[in-house]
């Protein structure tokens, strides 16, 4: 299990992760929120942390302790975790975006709790704006790794996010119904690819699924930045 450790696999770099959901306030006691623990990238940015990287980890809302040795800065809201994220894009080697960032957001926020008088209530939201896509898109970019939450067809989503995003490497795992692995679950099974190859992670534990994405991710930083 230590081949991370052993090799310092990823010593000298610089990592940067953002995990766990966001949330998207309505009035001061409500927000709209998704299904992500965070277990995914907090076990990313420990098994990066143990492949000898300096490692920060840009957390949404989750009921984890920081792991150790990483330095972890808590956001809540979409816009504030993009702020975050991209205000240490220049001193980062390898972006990995497991948050479940919100797509939209509240339009206007009230200053006052919304009391229920009507027996309908319409929100509007505005797009929020794509973190992955932003870094991708810098002149000096880092190695961009996304995660694509899917249900039905993953293989094909997941190419396509790499396309569209302008990812390097793209991690896509079945959320939801029978899917065994994903939101919530300790374990998971990821169906990885790239520009030139793919490859499958079968159901393991999500901290051995992180080993074996970080191996991964460290093979084809080397095989493109040599
Ligand atoms: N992502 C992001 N910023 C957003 C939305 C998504 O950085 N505002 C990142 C996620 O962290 C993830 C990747 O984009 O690494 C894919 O997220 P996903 O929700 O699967 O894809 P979307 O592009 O948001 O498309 P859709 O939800 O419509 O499938
Ligand atoms: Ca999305």
């Amino acid at each position: 299990a230590d081949a991370l450790a052993a090799g310092g696999l990823l010593s000298g770099l610089r990592v940067l992760i953002s995990a766990g959901p966001t949330r998207e306030p309505i009035d001061p006691v409500r927000f709209i929120g998704n299904r992500s623990s965070g277990k995914m990238g907090y076990a990313l940015a420990a098994a990066a942390r143990r492949a000898g990287a300096d490692v920060t980890l840009i957390s949404g809302p989750v009921a984890l302790d920081a792991p150790a040795g990483v330095e972890t800065v808590r956001v809540e809201t979409a816009a504030e975790m993009h702020e975050a994220v991209m205000a240490r894009t220049d001193r980062t080697d390898i972006y990995i975006g497991t948050a479940a960032v919100a797509d939209y957001t509240p339009a206007r926020v009230a200053d006052a709790k919304i009391k229920k008088h009507a027996d309908r209530l319409e929100l509007t939201l505005s797009r929020t704006r794509d973190i992955l896509r932003s870094i991708a898109a810098l002149p000096d970019k880092p190695f961009v790794v996304g995660f694509a939450a899917e249900t039905g067809e993953v293989e094909a989503h997941a190419r396509a996010k790499l396309e569209a995003k302008g990812a390097d490497l793209v991690a896509a795992n079945e959320v939801g119904g029978a899917a065994p692995g994903g939101f919530e679950r300790d374990e998971n099974a990821l169906f990885v690819c790239w520009r030139g190859g793919e490859c499958h992670l079968p159901l393991a534990s999500k901290t051995e699924i992180a080993h074996r994405l970080i191996r991964l991710i460290a093979e084809r930083y080397y095989a493109e930045n040599t």
